[in-house]
């Protein structure tokens, strides 16, 4: 069996929502200090909808991959269903990692997390709506 899934090879060569959000309402950055890889995500919240989310990642494929599917599991969806997103979910929407990747997909939910919890600090107000 190829140790990558053809989704993980996808998302890796064609990855979705690479980029900056200039105007983005939550900004979450996380790293690995094992592997030394970074990741970056940028969320824009309209009405409790997630409108447009992008990422940075500078580390390995399934860092890449694992954000590329994070965001697109995201995008669109209410604020309080991304805050349910797991690393599990993005590894299961790849079709699977290596065990010994799964700390990549670790990295896209913390991240998003963190973006998260940027938006409700500038936004205390919504974080009862959800
Ligand atoms: Fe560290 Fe992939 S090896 S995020």
């Amino acid at each position: 069996m190829a140790l990558y899934s053809e989704k993980v090879m996808d998302h890796f060569r064609n990855p979705r929502n690479v980029g900056v959000i200039e105007d983005a309402d939550g900004i979450g950055e996380v790293g690995n200090a094992r592997c030394g890889d970074i990741m970056k995500m940028y969320l824009k919240i309209k009405d409790d909808i997630i409108e447009d989310v992008k990422f940075e990642t500078f580390g390995c494929g399934s860092a890449i991959a694992s954000s590329s599917m994070a965001t697109e599991l995201i995008k669109g969806q209410p604020v309080s269903e991304a805050m349910k997103l797991t690393n599990k979910a993005v590894a299961e929407a790849l079709d699977g990692l290596p065990d010994y990747k799964m700390h990549c997909s670790v990295l896209a939910e913390e991240a998003i997390e963190k973006a998260l919890e940027d938006y409700f600090e500038k936004h205390p107000e919504k974080r009862k709506d959800v």
